[in-house]
C-alpha cells in the first residue's frame, strides 16, 4: 500500500488554498494517486456544520478536519486540508496526531494582496464591520514557525506554487517521479 501523507495548507483568506488544491488535485490524480481533500468551505457546509468563527468554534472545525485526515492518511490515502487554519497550536496538534505524515504549507500573502484580490467579496464585508471576526482583518492569524513548505502567492504563479509541492512530494518519496 503507499504511503499516506497529509498536506496541511495553511494561510489567509484568498492566500490561494483552493487554487493550488485543485492544480494539485488534476496532477496527482493524472499520476494516478489516490486521494482526499478536505476543504475548508466544503467541510463548515457539512461536518461543521452549524459552526461559527469564534476561538472555539475554529479550534472544533480544525481539529475535525484533522481527525478526518488522520483516519485517512494512515490508510495509505494521501489528504489535503485547504482551511484557513489560523491558530498555531491547534496546527501543532494535528501535526502530532499525524507524526511524520504532516506537511505543513504556508501559503503566504499579505493581508493587503488578499484584500485586493478579495475572490469572495468578503474583505469588503469585513472592512464595513457586517462580517465580524475575519481573519486578517479582525481576528488572528499565526503563520508557521517551520513549515515543510512556504508559496510565496504574490510572486508566484498557481501552477508554480504547484510544482514547487510536486517536486518536495517527488524528493521527499511521497510521489515517484514522472
Ligand atoms: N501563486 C498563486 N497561488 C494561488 N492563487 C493565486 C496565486 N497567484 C494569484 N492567485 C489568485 O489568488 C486567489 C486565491 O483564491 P483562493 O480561493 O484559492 O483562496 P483561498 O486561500 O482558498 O481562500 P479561502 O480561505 O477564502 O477559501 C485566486 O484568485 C488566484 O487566482
Ligand atoms: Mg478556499
Amino acid at each position: 500500500m503507499a504511503d499516506g501523507y497529509t498536506l496541511w495548507f495553511t494561510g489567509l483568506s484568498g492566500s490561494g488554498k483552493t487554487t493550488i488544491t485543485n492544480l494539485l488535485v488534476k496532477e496527482l490524480l493524472k499520476r494516478g494517486s489516490r486521494l482526499e481533500v478536505l476543504d475548508g468551505d466544503v467541510v463548515r457546509e457539512n461536518l461543521s456544520k452549524g459552526l461559527g468563527f469564534s476561538k472555539e468554534d475554529r479550534d472544533t472545525n480544525i481539529r475535525r478536519i484533522a481527525f478526518v485526515a488522520n483516519l485517512l492518511s494512515r490508510n495509505g490515502v494521501p489528504v489535503i486540508t485547504a482551511a484557513i487554519s489560523p491558530y498555531r497550536e491547534i496546527r501543532d496538534e494535528a501535526r502530532q496526531m499525524m507524526d511524520g505524515r504532516f506537511i505543513e504549507i504556508y501559503v503566504k500573502a499579505s493581508v493587503e494582496a488578499c484584500e485586493e484580490r478579495d475572490v469572495k467579496g468578503l474583505y469588503a464585508k469585513a472592512r464595513s464591520g457586517e462580517i465580524k471576526e475575519f481573519t486578517g482583518v479582525s481576528d488572528p492569524y499565526e503563520e508557521p514557525v517551520d513549515p515543510e513548505i512556504t508559496v510565496e502567492t504574490e510572486n508566484q504563479t498557481p501552477e508554480e506554487s504547484a510544482q514547487q509541492i510536486i517536486d518536495y512530494l517527488e524528493k521527499h518519496g511521497w510521489l515517484s517521479h514522472n
